[in-house]
């Protein structure tokens, strides 16, 4: 168990991260595990295509898509601010594919700067709510202004969600709660805050231990801090830098289907842009 004063962020702890794609596999069916990489390769161009997964943690999607694709030279860019979620995903590269990967280690909030000079892409996910992970305004508007300047214009494709804020970032947690995130692996809660930022946004900040259950029981404690993004804001901060809201729905089966462009704006989860 670790025992210094501050916990790690959890994408940066060995132990979280070896756990991650177990605990995602665990989540309940309401949250549609792996439809994101089913609309996603909707959104494909024929033939070759570049992608680029923002936040790609362990490569779920952008494995997905290779998994689906596995004759098509598609070219794949995996970001990520924690170095044990890219080697986590360098481990799991499919071996038989025509795809290429690389992986980039790096803020998503200075997108635009890390990827200054590389070609547009014809597809850019930043799936799993992982939006909620930039807390300040200035590195929403960071991250926009990158996405904006990569997508390709007419064809290319933004995929990008939120999480239902009050489900999942503002369910309150008991101290000394144990959960269990996946079959031999439990969180404890330590601590949870949650402030009110001036545009009515909520931050919560959690630690938990982590612990898996093996011949040996190994835990880690851990936090993160998540702020919510209301559907307006989050299409808002998107217009203003030029992209343009092609879809948006409450969840990925909708956004497969029907004139998405209709559903009450409050439930949306999925969005997905494009740029003239
Ligand atoms: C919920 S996981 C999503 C991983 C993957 N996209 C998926 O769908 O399974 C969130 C990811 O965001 C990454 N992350 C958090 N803050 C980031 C930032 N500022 N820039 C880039 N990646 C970040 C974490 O390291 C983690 O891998």
């Amino acid at each position: 168990m670790q025992s210094c004063a501050d916990p790690v962020e959890a994408y940066d702890d060995p132990l979280f991260s070896r756990c991650y794609d177990r605990m995602v596999a665990a989540l309940p069916k309401s949250l549609e595990v792996g439809k994101d990489v089913q609309l996603a390769a909707t959104l494909l161009p024929e033939g070759g295509a570049r992608i680029l997964d923002v936040a790609a943690g362990s490569g779920r999607v952008a494995f997905g898509l290779a998994s689906h694709f596995p004759n098509r030279p598609l070219e794949i860019n995996l970001l990520d601010a924690s170095q044990e979620m890219l080697s986590r995903a360098r481990e799991q590269e499919p071996p038989h594919t025509a795809c290429r990967f690389s992986y980039m280690h790096g803020d998503m909030s200075d997108l635009g700067k890390i990827l200054a000079d590389a070609p547009r892409f014809d597809l850019i996910i930043l799936t799993a709510g992982s939006i909620h992970h930039l807390l300040e305004e200035g590195e929403r508007k960071g991250l926009f202004e990158g996405l904006a300047q990569l997508v390709e214009p007419q064809r290319g494709r933004l995929l990008l969600t939120r999480l239902a804020d009050e489900e999942i970032i503002c369910a309150e947690e008991t101290a000394d709660a144990t959960v269990q995130l996946a079959p031999g692996v439990t969180k404890r809660i330590l601590r949870q805050e949650k402030q009110e930022c001036s545009n009515g946004d909520a931050v919560v900040h959690t630690e938990f231990e982590v612990s898996e259950q093996g011949e040996e029981e190994q835990g880690s404690r851990v936090s993160w801090t998540l702020r919510t993004i209301r559907p307006e804001d989050l299409a808002a901060a998107a217009t203003a830098h030029g992209l343009l809201l092609v879809r948006r729905a409450s969840g990925f089966e909708s956004a497969m289907s029907g004139n998405t462009l209709d559903v009450p704006d409050r439930d949306s989860t999925v969005f997905v842009f494009s740029i003239a």
